[in-house]
């Protein structure tokens, strides 16, 4: 949600800024710009509405000198998005620049304030209140820049994480973050700033995360500052090693991250089980599940919160481990947990999943369960960011770098995250056979060759998705395991498509959704070989005598369903609870290929963004 960027250093920033906002667009795509101040102390701004691409194209004939600059690609909350709204803003002397990923929520008293004090606007932003309050300050106290965001953060209500320039001062970059993250790479006589990493990779691998009410001087002669923001007291520099490569960046030959990362998931849950299946199959260790031991023998209840798609593996996680660990388990949407005065007890766990980490509705359901004495676990994808540093414990999904916005090896990396997490509670709750570790361990172990075979359907799928693009609504279902499979199915294609898709637990079908089915309105039916593929059957029979056509998701083995559905995707078999990791491939590449041929830019959907760090 908004990405900014910054450096200083002695390459030419432009550069710099503008790689590293490409890295970041996945944050948002409404806007993007960067400032620079050239050696003689110069001050420019250049800004463009939309993807970074066009800011290039307005920067193409224009040579942009100096080694320090600060960048910034929106995801719109205060003002539309044009050229006006976006980043960096400048002050109204314009001697100060700001990026600003966040939002201010007290913008409205202290833009009155200023207003009385003579300053004039030019935006509808809340980012432009910060820098001529900063400005103001500066001013009036006649202090330096350092001290002067200093000073207009107190004053501030909100979230932030912010990077400012001055005029005439080609040697500093103030940052400062509040809720939002902020990383700082150390290079050799450079800096970087970046609100994840990514922009920072291939130039160093030392990077500092600004902790939560920290701010920071980047200088280009003195070794980094890091300070407290409320008493301005100096933090210990804890410098941390990067382990993400540029080709883990990049899209490998794909015309799409979004292809990129659904082929890549034979490797990537490869990488997600490695360590973790041990003495050939018969055990499960997750050293945040063993080293808790105690914790996990005695819990209560689990309440699982999440986002999106991760919310989605949430309600199989809820399923698995029930099933392996004689648990209840809660599934709330951590924007409704935050606010729903939920009962928790220190017996509970708590456990958040989130492929960014840095997901504000979740972070702030996690501090809500701490406060409440739980013990909160994470999953989470993104090494080091703000939910693993904010949990007692954790695992991460290990999939690597998810640039698409609509995640897919995320999904399929917590799914399989939740079950070793339910096989390993379970051994050691003694709640689940060793039959049924090793059996389903087995099958993961396998997982990576069972989705490259599930991957040879993308031929017949992409021929398949052409014959949908007329539609304009879609309906998914699925039963057990594969209810939470058709919500996310249909998450994928509403995102990434613009077309309308429910996902309905199939046996509901009957109280509402038939009433839509009719020739336009297309099915997915989820149907394993499993407890519940009779019932499901006559789901399918009640679309067809409707008139609807449908797609139908089965085993390998099934040639019954071919008399009933128009199309039969088949994929290997697996135990039950690891059906929606081989199902979701299908259902990812159907989303893709509708997607594609719709014309829809899949990497970039509109009004979405990766990270989702605002409320
Ligand atoms: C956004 C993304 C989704 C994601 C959700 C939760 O909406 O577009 O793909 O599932 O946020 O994000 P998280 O990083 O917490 O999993």
């Amino acid at each position: 949600m908004c990405g900014i960027v910054g450096y200083i250093g002695y390459r030419k920033a432009q550069e710099v800024l503008l790689q590293g906002l490409h890295r970041l667009e996945y944050r948002g795509y409404d806007s993007a710009g960067i400032a620079v101040v050239k050696e003689d102390g110069t001050l420019n701004i250049y800004k463009a509405k939309g993807k970074v691409s066009n800011l290039e194209t307005i920067m193409a004939d224009k040579e942009v000198e100096g080694s320090i600059g600060i960048g910034h690609t929106r995801w719109a909350t205060h003002g539309e998005p044009n050229d006006k709204n976006a980043h960096p803003h400048s002050s109204q002397s314009q001697s100060l620049a700001m990026v600003h990923n966040g939002t201010i929520e007290n913008y409205h008293i202290l833009k009155k304030a200023l207003i009385k004090h003579g300053y004039t606007f030019s935006t509808e932003t809340d980012t432009e209140v910060l820098v001529q309050l900063i400005e103001y300050i500066k001013a009036t106290n006649k202090c330096n820049l350092f001290d002067a965001v200093r000073e207009a953060l107190l004053q501030v209500v909100g979230a932030y994480a912010i990077a400012v320039i001055e005029k005439g001062n080609p040697d500093t970059i103030i940052v400062a973050r509040k809720s939002s993250p902020l990383v700082i790479g150390i290079g050799e006589n450079e800096t970087f700033i970046a609100s994840d990493a990514s922009p920072i990779v291939g130039f160093t691998d030392k990077v500092v995360y600004l902790k939560e009410n920290e701010m920071a001087v980047i200088s280009r002669n003195r070794p980094l500052q890091i300070s407290s923001i409320a008493d301005n007291r100096p933090s210990k520099l804890d410098i941390q090693r990067l382990r993400v490569s540029v080709e883990q960046l990049e899209k490998g030959g794909y015309d799409t991250f979004m292809l990129k990362e659904i082929f890549e998931q034979p490797e990537t849950l490869k990488d997600c089980i490695r360590g973790r299946i041990v003495e050939e199959g018969k055990r499960v260790i997750l050293s945040g599940v063993i080293e808790n031991r105690e914790r996990f023998i005695h819990a209560n209840r689990i309440v699982i919160v999440a986002c999106g798609t991760s919310w989605h593996a949430a309600l199989i996680g809820k399923r698995v481990i029930q099933e392996m660990c004689q648990l209840p388990v809660e599934v709330e949407y951590a924007s409704e947990f935050r606010y729903g005065n939920p009962f928790i007890t220190d017996q509970d766990i708590v456990i958040a999943i989130s492929q960014s980490g840095e997901t504000a509705d979740t972070l702030a359901a996690i501090q809500l369960a701490k406060n409440k004495g739980a013990f909160v676990y994470g999953i989470c994808n993104v090494v080091g960011a703000s939910i693993p540093r904010n949990t007692d414990s954790g695992t991460y999904i290990h999939v690597g770098p998810e640039i698409g916005v609509a995640s897919t090896k995320a999904f399929t990396g917590q799914v399989t995250v939740l079950t070793l997490l339910a096989l390993c509670m379970g051994q050691i709750r003694q709640t689940v056979q060793p039959e049924k570790v090793e059996e389903i361990a087995q099958a993961l172990l396998k997982m990576p060759d069972t989705i490259r075979e599930t991957l040879k359907l993308n031929d017949d799928i992409r021929r398949l998705a052409k014959t949908f693009t007329y539609a304009h609504n879609f309906l998914y279902l699925g039963r057990g395991y594969n209810y939470p499979t058709a919500l996310e199915g249909a998450l994928k294609l509403k995102e990434i498509s613009y077309i309308h898709a429910e996902g309905y637990p199939a046996a509901e079908m009957k109280h509402g959704p038939i009433a839509l089915i009719d020739a336009e309105m297309p099915s997915v039916i989820i149907a394993p070989s499993d407890s519940l593929y009779d019932k499901i059957v006559g789901n399918v029979q009640q679309i067809k005598s409707r008139g609807g056509s449908v797609v139908a998701i089965v085993n390998r083995g099934n040639t019954a369903m071919a008399q009933l559905a128009d199309y039969c995707l088949k994929i290997p078999e697996v135990p039950e609870c690891l059906t929606p990791i081989v199902i979701a491939i299908p259902l990812q590449l159907l989303a893709y290929y509708i997607a594609i041929y719709k014309g829809r830019d899949v990497d970039r959907p509109r009004n979405l963004a990766k990270s989702v760090t605002v409320e």
